[in-house]
């Protein structure tokens, strides 16, 4: 018997799918895992962002998702408010990638959109 087309979804085999985040400010694009942090991805490919504390407590991560979708851990309303995450703001430390993003690094400017 044939077990052709009955095998399972690349995460049940253990194989980590890839995604692809791209950073509108530094027009780059980096290839990471699935479900890697959003910090240690970026830092790990090279790209120079700001933190601090890594637990969800300090705000220094803050950037823009603009799209795609991250999967989040607590996070103290001191790091990142209500108001700043209903806006689109997230924390890179407290981030898991679940699709390819665009984030944007100005998370003090201010966006048109
Ligand atoms: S590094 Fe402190 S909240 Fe992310």
């Amino acid at each position: 018997m044939s077990r052709r087309g009955a095998c399972c979804r690349a995460d049940e085999l253990g194989v980590r799918m890839k995604r692809v985040i791209t950073i509108e400010d530094l027009q780059r694009k980096i290839s990471v895992e699935q479900d890697e942090i959003l910090l240690a991805a970026l830092l790990s490919r090279g790209v120079r962002f700001a933190y601090s504390c890594q637990s969800g407590n300090c705000g220094a991560c803050k950037c823009w998702l603009v799209s795609g979708e991250v999967r989040e851990l607590a996070f103290s309303d001191e790091a990142l408010s209500p108001g700043e995450h209903e806006q689109g703001l997230i924390l890179a430390c407290r981030s898991h990638v679940r699709s390819d993003l665009t984030i944007s690094l100005t998370a003090s400017g201010q966006r048109n959109h």
